[in-house]
């Protein structure tokens, strides 16, 4: 028998080659030495451009651990920059997004208070 380990998966199949990073993977690599950026919902290891960004690294590092579309959006940057990230995609991004603030739902408000009538 070959020794050889098959994969159950379809054949052909490539979608699990596919790296995937979450909030807390993208604080890991918030440093210098490492950082990671999120960019519509896509993940960039963007440390060696950080040095060469026109904009600064200052900028870029401030967006740790955190969407950064808007802050690039912003900025307007040109196709040019937008081809610069395809060669530093490492992943896709999942699961929550620091963003602003969720609406706090104000239905029935909940009388916990109320509850222990008659105490003391
Ligand atoms: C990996 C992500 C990014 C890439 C590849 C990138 C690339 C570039 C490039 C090529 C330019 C030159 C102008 C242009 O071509 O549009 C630029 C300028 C600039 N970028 Fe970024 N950028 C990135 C992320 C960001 C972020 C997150 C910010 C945050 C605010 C930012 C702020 C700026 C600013 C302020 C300029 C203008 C600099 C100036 O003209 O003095 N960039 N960027």
């Amino acid at each position: 028998m070959p020794d050889v380990p098959v994969s159950p998966a379809a054949p052909g199949a490539s979608a699990s080659s596919t790296k995937t990073f979450t909030i807390e993977d993208l604080k890991q690599y918030g440093t210098r030495e490492k950082f990671y950026m999120l960019l519509h919902d896509k993940v960039y290891d963007v440390t060696k451009f950080l040095d060469d960004h026109p904009g600064g690294d200052e900028v870029m590092l401030e967006e740790v651990a955190r969407d950064a579309t808007e802050a690039f959006e912003d900025v307007g940057h040109s196709d040019e920059a937008r081809e610069l990230l395809a060669p530093m995609y490492v992943g896709d991004f999942v699961g929550e997004k620091k963003q602003k603030k969720s609406v706090t739902t104000k239905s029935g408000a909940v009388a916990d208070k109320a509850a222990s009538a008659g105490g003391r």
